[in-house]
């Protein structure tokens, strides 16, 4: 299966844990690719086969800095996503009172 993993990270966590995650699928005989949101359209996500987001949240429910981009251009879309397979694994603490809600937030944006 060709799976594209992209992440959206302030401070490292959620890249380190992408590269962990290629690592694993390509040990399962996945072809996987780790992509840094920033350089992540709308256009390429949908033929990106399928998706896996790993975001963390910051600021105060906010995406992190590399994600905003991509983060904005979804929710502005207009784009049909239905035929993307992705899932969302979302980095957070529930300290905050909007707890993952990045992550909550592009599976909305992707459903
Ligand atoms: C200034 C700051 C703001 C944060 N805001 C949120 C938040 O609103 N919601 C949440 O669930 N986590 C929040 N977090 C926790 C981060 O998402 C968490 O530390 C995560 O592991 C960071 O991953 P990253 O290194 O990939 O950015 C915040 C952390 C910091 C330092």
């Amino acid at each position: 299966m060709e799976i594209s993993i992209i992440y959206g990270t302030e401070t490292g966590n959620s890249e380190s844990l992408a590269r962990e995650a290629r690592e694993k699928l390509t040990k399962l005989g996945h072809q996987a690719t780790v992509v840094d949101m920033e350089d992540m359209t709308v256009e390429q996500l949908k033929n990106a086969g399928t998706l896996l987001v790993v975001t963390s949240t910051w600021g105060d429910g906010e995406p992190p800095s590399n994600a905003e981009a991509l983060y904005q251009a979804l929710k502005d879309s207009s784009e049909d996503l239905s035929t993307v397979n992705y899932a969302v694994f979302a980095l957070g603490d529930e300290f905050y009172e909007n707890f993952c809600q990045a992550g909550k937030d592009f599976d909305a944006f992707l459903e």
